[in-house]
Formats: structure tokens, C-alpha cells, sequence
């Protein structure tokens, strides 16, 4: 781990950011907007996963990003890959250890309700755990016991709306269900999830999201959504689809994290 943090800080050079994102499906793009960037491989990272999704790198891309200093994260580790639900685990919490404070992750998924549409992008304000797993499993200190009542920043979020408005783009808000995949679920549990409360489910981000919780950082997260879910349409739902759909939403969410960084709504 130090290993890793000392790797990391010293590949940096003096750049030094607090923020950090995790770029889901669609937004892989982002890391071209980076200037000066400073490109490392996973593989050159002890702990950091090698993501095998299609659609997912492997790429820590740091620079400026609409004038501040930012780390983008191109792939990470889903729980589907491997039934490991920590194995973000060594990524964040180097990320806490080079100083990182603010933690933004993004993900394609897909939507439960039928006004917001494929294309749409959703600011997850709270999220349920229907997994049945937990990054924290086996963690032997008294910290595991991570307090999740606002496991969404606040003032973060404050800032993604503002910027959504700015941008007049338009942002949804809702509750994300942590689904395990690889399989997409089905239409019960679509009706399942949207009387539970859920907006939108996926197979992402809720473990990076404990995980964030416990090393202190500040969270936030926004989906792109890339399909109906399950049974709302007459259609099959696949991963093609997904890849096809996420750069749509993608360039919204875009366009939003720009807006946030340029206004300065999130300090750098
Ligand atoms: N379900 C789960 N994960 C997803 C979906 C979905 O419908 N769309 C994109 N990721």
C-alpha cells in the first residue's frame, strides 16, 4: 500500500489533486479533456485491479481538468468480476493516502422509472444495497461499522445541481440499487426494486462508495442511464446496449463535471 502511495505521489510530480473520479461506461472520453496529463498504467500499480469489461481501461489519467488539478480512474472492478466486493479496496484508499478528499464516481445504468428516459442522468442521492455483499467483509477493526446516513455529500451535490442548472442540462435525482450482475435482472425484480424506492439499478459503484466512507472521503455519484430496466420494454437488455447508450448520457454528465470544475464549485 505505501508502496503503491509512494509510486503514485512520485509519477505525480508536484501535482497534487483532492479531487478524484471514477469514469463508468460512456465517460472514458473524459480523460482526452485532461491537460498535462500524467497517464499510468494499472499494471504499473501494486493493488490497483485489472479491469477485464469491454468498454473499461485500466488508466489513472491526472492533470487539469477545466482549470483544476483532478485523477481520473478509467476502469475499475466490478463485484461481478470476481465475487470480491473490496476489490477497490487498495484504490481508494491510495487515493486517500496521496490526499484525495473529494471522491466522484460515475456509472451506466439503468432506469426503473418510465419518465426518465435512456439518455437521462441521474445525481444518486442515497442508495440500497440488494447485493447481500459488503466491501467491508472481513475487516477485523471497529471502523468497519461505517455510518451511511449521509453517505451522499451534501455539499457536493449542491454543487452538481448548481452546475446542471448552469449548464442547463437537465439532472435527476434518486436512489440507486446495487444489483450483483453479471446477469441483468428481471422483470420481478424490476417491480421489486421500484416498490422498495429505487430510481435506477446498476451493478456498480456502492462498494466504492463504503468503501469511500471509510477512509473519510467525501462522495459523490451520477448515473448515466443507458436503458428502461428490465420488463418495461418488449426488449432484451444487453451490454451492447448499454456500451452503445452510455456515451449519450455521457456527454451530458460531461458537461455537467466540467461545468462544476470551471464555476468552481468544487475546489481542486
Ligand atoms: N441493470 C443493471 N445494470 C445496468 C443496467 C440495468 O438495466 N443498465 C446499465 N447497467
Amino acid at each position: 500500500m505505501m508502496q503503491t502511495i509512494d509510486l503514485l505521489v512520485e509519477r505525480l510530480g508536484g501535482l497534487a489533486p483532492k479531487v478524484a473520479m471514477v469514469l463508468g461506461s460512456g465517460l472514458g472520453g473524459l480523460v482526452n479533456e485532461v491537460e498535462n496529463a500524467v497517464r499510468i498504467s494499472y499494471a504499473e500499480l501494486p493493488g490497483f485491479p485489472a479491469s477485464g469489461v469491454t468498454g473499461h481501461a485500466g488508466e489513472v489519467v491526472a492533470g487539469n481538468f477545466a482549470g483544476e488539478p483532478v485523477l481520473m480512474l478509467a476502469g475499475r472492478a466490478h463485484y461481478y468480476e470476481h465475487g470480491n466486493a473490496g476489490a477497490m479496496r487498495p484504490v481508494i484508499e491510495v487515493l486517500a493516502g496521496i490526499g484525495i478528499e473529494k471522491l466522484i464516481l460515475t456509472n451506466a445504468a439503468g432506469s426503473v422509472d418510465p419518465d426518465m428516459l435512456p439518455g437521462s442522468i441521474m445525481l444518486i442521492e442515497d442508495h440500497i444495497n440488494f447485493s447481500g455483499s459488503n466491501p467491508l467483509f472481513g475487516e477485523p477493526s471497529d471502523r468497519r461499522f461505517v455510518g451511511l446516513t449521509e453517505a451522499y455529500d451534501a455539499g457536493l451535490r449542491a454543487a452538481f445541481e448548481k452546475a446542471a442548472e448552469v449548464s442547463d442540462t437537465a439532472l435527476h435525482k434518486g436512489v440507486y440499487m446495487w444489483f450483483s450482475g453479471p446477469s441483468f435482472e428481471t422483470p420481478a425484480e424490476i417491480r421489486m426494486a421500484r416498490l422498495m424506492g429505487a430510481n435506477a439499478v446498476g451493478m456498480s459503484t456502492v462498494p466504492e462508495v463504503i468503501l469511500a466512507r471509510f477512509c473519510g472521503l467525501k462522495v459523490a455519484a451520477c448515473s448515466v442511464i443507458t436503458n428502461l430496466a428490465a420488463g418495461m420494454t418488449g426488449a432484451e437488455l444487453s451490454h451492447e446496449e448499454t456500451k452503445d447508450m452510455a456515451p449519450i448520457g455521457g456527454g451530458r454528465l460531461a458537461t455537467v463535471l466540467k461545468t462544476m470544475f470551471r464555476e468552481g464549485l468544487v475546489d481542486g
